[in-house]
């Protein structure tokens, strides 16, 4: 069953029905300023840090939990409806949301009026505008009185949360015409402050939200409304909000448009006044006065829509697949975006007051975005090398706002300084960009302790080398990619946190998946080295690579597929010998893409056990049988029911690793069959299964074992959109970024068909044909036929024609 459709010439997923199994949400702003919005306008603002810099408030754990966000009332009589459906909760004659690329647009109608709202972050500007056009389809003269309202946050949406002994006496606001500044704190040591607008007069206001609602009223049905009143309150203290009221007379046919903005401004400290406690308005009028009027939203409208043509134009695909159209051309990459931004801090399933940006999560996120804004991933890289620590080993993560390491999670995650390799060696095979390895980046932050990015790879590398276990494998200390797999935890009290108790450390317990990591990344370091540094290093390197590699085919093999770890009693963990988690997915991925055992046929091997254990209808499981006890020699991920999360679960984004893989085997079909059973679009038609968006990834999707199976969980914010991106655009369409150019190898089962690839890359316009032609095989350039898979960099500006017969 299907709650909307896609709509590819505009980029856009359409929802027909309010009444999706879950909220179904997308994202507003790019850089700095974001949204949430939901399909019923529900969701949050905040900016750069969902914990810290929260400007509207969100009610987790809500019923109905989407009650919030961008509220507007139309009163018809006495008939009061939402054009996103809530708050007011009256069916609406037709309903349609339209979710595309940074922006929403609902339309609502009711007895005769039809009212548009479209909700967007216009680009470089911290804020978020929504227009309101209302117009009368009937044929009578209608008197409609409009309501807006949102609620602020009181800034850090922890406290906001919890510390109402104080909370309640601080809110402070000011109302000048039609705007109501939020400036809360401003007094003392916020220099920042938001605001709430609209382009026409008002005929009232409220900013209380007691006033506005009335005693033991909701969102639904305030009292002024009904009343038709606005109390013009400029609270103190307790709730403060931001409501207007607007009066307008619509004679048939006639239309009228608002535009509403959200807006945050920061004002330097020596200028934050006007005059004694009256803030320094004159940030918020400059703002304000950019987006006042209908053409000049139109236009920022237009150059959001033309900024994501532009970006997705970078990579586009032509085959006959509409689903893998839509996916690679929309959705996966704006997904990418998304992740980019968020990391895995803010989301419906994310509250922005837990997680910041995680270390491993950023690292992968960009191997999905660097194509897209290269300047971007090029200082995110840099940020998180700085909180990389001396040893090599780092902090798992940071907050945006800051930037600094979260000491509440502190370190001692194994796999962590290897992603850091991974992502500045496919930024420099992306940019041709060599200048990176040499940007002094602190340790730690700290002032004083810069040294080239290079240096922090080599520490990274030479962590793993100087941190072995008792089989020559790498010690995985408290996790290694798998946050749930806590070999040296032994926690025993409910509450003890599995990611921070124990020691971070421990000599025993060894990850078979680093070792894949290592081979793979090390080697990928190495070619670094030998590009842009020393030779000798090169060598170096890939010796400690060849022992990491030996260890694991003596070690890391059980036998039909590699073992998972060894824990802290050097026990085997995911081999035929254990009753539960005899099989893992994570190490026959990564392995098999490092190519470890390739002449043994390992990875062959490998892969058919994922088969036979682990395929099911919707993706590939993380693990086979799950486990139906707690385990405290393995920790949280013996905490799940079986069939959830990291228990048994399609873990989605390591679905990829196995698509990859047999790539690198060589099994098209394969590769391409595990790509699709999880992917989105693919799901469509089970969405009240699935429940979650069809249009993004979500982190998991229950499991066999599980009570739901099929169900899906944790949607947007998940390392599998940069995953699948790499999976389908390099590794089966096979246009892949290397460090002397671009190369075309496809690995492409013959369902496919011919398909074409156009892609922008250092500058030139590279247009690729892939077809099937008996008797044929390699890549002619421009006409002439080359050597190999790899297209030598011409000058930029260039014009590549590439066909390649496969
Ligand atoms: C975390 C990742 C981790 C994954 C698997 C996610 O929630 O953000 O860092 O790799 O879970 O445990």
């Amino acid at each position: 069953m299907k709650y909307g459709y896609f709509d590819d010439d505009r980029r856009e997923y359409v929802i027909t029905t309010p009444a999706t199994p879950l909220p179904w949400i997308n994202y507003l702003g790019n850089d700095g300023f974001y949204g949430l919005i939901s399909n019923t306008a529900g969701g949050y603002d905040f900016y750069r840090d969902a914990k810290l810099r929260r400007i509207t408030r969100f009610r987790y754990n809500n019923v109905p939990n989407d009650i919030g966000g961008r509220m507007y009332y139309i009163k018809d009589g006495g008939c009061t409806w939402s054009p996103s459906f809530l708050p007011a909760g009256t069916e609406l004659d037709s309903y349609e949301c339209r979710h595309g690329m940074g922006y929403t647009v609902f339309t609502g109608k009711k007895n005769g009026v039809n009212a548009k709202l479209t909700a967007f972050v216009p680009l470089g500007d911290a804020c978020e505008l929504n227009r309101l056009e209302i117009t009368n389809d009937s044929s009578e003269t209608k008197e409609l009185t409009i309501y807006s309202c949102i609620e602020w946050c009181l800034w850090n949406a922890v406290d906001d949360a919890n510390n109402y002994q104080r909370n309640l006496s601080i809110g402070e606001l000011e109302v000048v015409g039609s705007t109501i500044y939020h400036k809360t704190e401003f007094r003392e040591r916020r220099d920042h402050y938001a605001f709430f607008t609209v382009n026409a007069d008002v005929n009232g206001f409220d900013t209380d939200r007691d006033v506005f609602l009335g005693a033991r009223r909701a969102w639904d049905d305030p009292i002024q409304i009904e009343n038709g009143t606005s109390g013009n309150t400029v609270a103190s203290g307790w709730y403060p909000i931001a409501s207007h009221q607007l009066k307008l007379t619509l004679a048939p046919g006639e239309k009228k448009s608002y535009v509403f903005q959200l807006g945050y401004v920061e004002v330097p400290r020596d200028r934050k006044f006007e005059s004694k406690g009256v803030i320094n308005k004159a940030p918020a009028l400059a703002l304000i006065g950019k987006y006042n009027t209908d053409a000049r939203v139109e236009a920022a409208f237009k150059a959001l829509a033309e900024y994501w043509s532009d970006l997705l134009g970078i990579y586009h695909l032509e085959s006959g697949s509409d689903k893998l159209n839509r996916m690679v051309n929309i959705w996966h990459q704006y997904q990418c975006m998304v992740t980019f931004n968020m990391s895995r801090s803010a989301s419906y399933w994310e509250t922005g007051t837990g997680r910041g940006m995680g270390f491993r999560d950023s690292c992968q996120d960009l191997l999905g975005f660097m194509h897209l804004v290269p300047d971007r991933a090029r200082a995110r890289i840099i940020d998180i090398a700085s909180i990389q620590f001396e040893n090599g080993s780092t902090y798992h993560q940071y907050q945006p706002l800051t930037k600094r390491g979260n000491a509440d999670i502190g370190g001692g995650f194994n796999d962590d300084p290897l992603w850091l390799v991974a992502c500045t060696a496919a930024y420099i095979r992306e940019t041709g960009d060599a200048t990176i390895l040499e940007h002094p980046t602190p340790f730690n932050n700290v002032e004083g302790s810069e040294k080239p990015l290079m240096e922090h790879l080599r520490r990274s590398i030479n962590f793993i080398v100087n941190n072995k276990g008792p089989h020559g494998l790498p010690l995985i200390g408290r996790a290694d990619w798998n946050d749930c797999l806590n070999l040296n935890c032994f926690s025993e009290e409910p509450g003890e946190s599995f990611q921070t108790f124990g020691p971070s450390e421990g000599p025993v317990a060894e990850s078979v998946f680093i070792a894949g990591m290592f081979v793979k990344y090390g080697l990928e370091y190495a070619d670094l080295c030998e590009h842009f540094g020393s030779k000798d290093e090169a060598d170096s390197v890939r010796n400690e690579v060849g022992k990491i590699k030996k260890a694991t085919e003596e070690y890391g093999w059980d036998g039909e597929w590699f073992l998972r770890a060894y824990d802290a009693y050097s026990h085997k963990v995911g081999s035929n010998e254990c009753e539960e988690g005899k099989i893992f997915i994570e190490p026959q991925g990564f392995c098999t893409m490092a190519g470890i055992g390739q002449e043994k046929g390992y990875g062959r091997k490998a892969l058919d056990s994922v088969k036979k254990w682990l395929v099911n209808d919707y993706g590939v499981e993380i693990l086979a049988p799950c486990y139906t006890t707690y385990h405290v020699e393995l920790g949280e991920i013996s905490s799940y029911p079986p069939g959830y999360k990291e228990n048994g679960a399609i873990f989605t984004h390591n679905n990829p690793w196995v698509s990859v893989a047999a790539t690198v085997i060589g099994d098209a079909e394969m590769a391409f069959d595990i790509y699709r059973r999880s992917c989105p679009a693919f799901l469509e038609d089970v969405s009240e299964i699935h429940r979650t968006e069809p249009y993004v990834y979500s982190q998991m999707i229950a499991g066999r074992e599980a009570v739901h199976y099929g169900e899906a969980k944790n949607s947007f914010l998940t390392g599998t959109a940069a995953w699948a991106f790499v999976d389908i655009s390099q590794a089966i369409l096979g246009v892949q970024p290397t460090l002397d150019g671009l190369s075309v190898k496809p690995c492409v089962p013959a369902e496919l068909g011919d398909y074409s690839v156009t892609r922008r890359y250092r500058g030139s316009l590279y247009n690729i044909r892939v077809t099937r032609e008996a008797g044929r095989s390699g890549l002619t350039v421009n006409g002439a036929p080359v050597e190999g898979s790899v297209i030598p960099v011409p000058a930029a500006g260039s014009r590549v024609d590439v066909v390649c017969y496969i």
